[in-house]
Formats: C-alpha cells, structure tokens, sequence
C-alpha cells in the first residue's frame, strides 16, 4: 500500500518525507487555507514547492464546479509539474473532467466520493485515484472501510485499473482497516503515519537492550 500525506504544510511533507515511506502528498482547498496560502500565484507556488520535497504524486484540487472551468484550471495545475495529478470533485461535471483528462493522458484523483455507484463512475471515466472519504462517512455513522472495501472488491471483479485512495483518514486505525480492506493508497494525517510505529513492547524492549549493554560494557 501506498503512503500519502494528507497535508500542504510543508514542514510535515518533509518530515514524513524524511521518514523514507512517503509516496505522494494530498491538498485539496481547505488544507491550503488552513496554510494561508492565499491567492491563484501563491497556490502554484505551493504545489511546485510541495512536488520538490516529494518524488511521488501530489494531488491539487480544482476550485472550478463547471467543466469548463475544471478543464482550464487543471490543465494549468497539470502543466506546473510532471508530479502533479489533478483533483476533481465526484460530480456530473466532474466526472465529464475526469474522461477529458484520461483522454489526454493527464493523471487525476476523483474525490469526495461517498458511495460504490461514485466510485464506478469516475474508474469508467479513467480516474487514476478514486478517493472515498473513510472519516467523514465515520462522522456520519456509516462505515468507511466498509466503503473502501467494496469499491476495491468492484474494482477488481470488474479489472478497472483506477486505484483506491483512501482518503479523510483521521487516525491509526484507520490505515490498518485500510491495508486489510485492499486500498491500494492511504492518505494521513502525519499523526496517524507516526502511530504505526507505536507499541510498548517495542519501547521496553528497546530499554532493556539497552540496559543490559551498557551493564556489560559500564
Ligand atoms: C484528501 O484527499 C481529502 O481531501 C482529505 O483526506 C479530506 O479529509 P477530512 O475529511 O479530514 O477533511
């Protein structure tokens, strides 16, 4: 499974960068508020910025709701760097954006998908990424890993290629659902990327190595 990070705060890319696991980053426009990151130059800037820590995907969302709009928009985002994957909403004309991308060989990720029937339309309208949204539907009372699991069971029944991103990740256990669902990418919080590595047998097993070298070796 594939490592995203679901951030555009550049000092968390580089650090799960760091790590030597990351794959790809997510924005979409929320993030990039939450980073001040204000005006169309200014967001350019960012995602350039963002594909120069990252050797992998990073996904800049469209503002755009009309097709027109998206196809302007993302072919712009598209021509700023080879990394960038264009992110359009699981809507009519969306999806209608989606097909002219793949149609053009240029990468996208179909977000805001709640539900198998989305998921079906952006992998036939040739979605590289599909991104089912786990902790919004968690937030709801429905289930998410429920979700991605079925769109994966779809996918490959049926031999789409569209990969899995799960996506509204908000915690550890999310990504392990989501490793045993089949997702082929998870995009996280870094939290959720650092609290893989946690377990207390790992920490006391650590200091008690430790220990008994430095009695051996006082
Ligand atoms: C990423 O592609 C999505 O936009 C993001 O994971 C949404 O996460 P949220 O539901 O926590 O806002």
């Amino acid at each position: 499974m594939k490592f995203f990070i679901d951030t555009a705060n550049l000092a968390q890319i580089r650090e799960a960068n760091e790590m030597g696991v990351l794959d790809g980053v997510t924005t979409n426009p929320s993030l990039m508020a939450k980073e001040n990151i204000r005006g169309e130059e200014a967001c350019r800037r960012h995602y350039v910025e963002i594909c120069n820590i990252v050797d992998g995907d990073v996904s800049a969302e469209v503002i755009a709701t009309d097709f027109e709009g998206m196809v302007r928009e993302g072919e712009e985002l598209a021509a700023l760097h080879p990394r960038i994957v264009v992110k359009l909403p699981c809507t009519a004309e969306g999806i209608r954006a989606v097909k002219y991308f793949s149609q053009k060989g240029i990468r996208t990720n179909c977000t805001l998908v709640f539900s198998p029937g989305q998921a079906l339309l952006a992998a036939k309208a040739g979605a590289t990424y599909v991104s089912p949204f786990v902790g919004r539907l968690d937030d709801i009372c429905a289930d998410g890993v429920e979700l991605v699991r079925r769109i994966v069971e779809i996918y490959r029944y049926y031999g789409y290629a569209t990969q899995v991103l799960a996506a509204s990740i908000r915690h550890t256990q999310h990504i392990v659902a989501c490793l045993d669902a089949g997702a082929d990418v998870a995009t996280c919080p870094l939290s959720a990327i650092k609290g893989l590595l946690r377990h207390p047998l790992t920490d006391s097993g650590l200091a008690a190595f430790l220990a008994d070298h430095a009695k051996v070796n006082a």
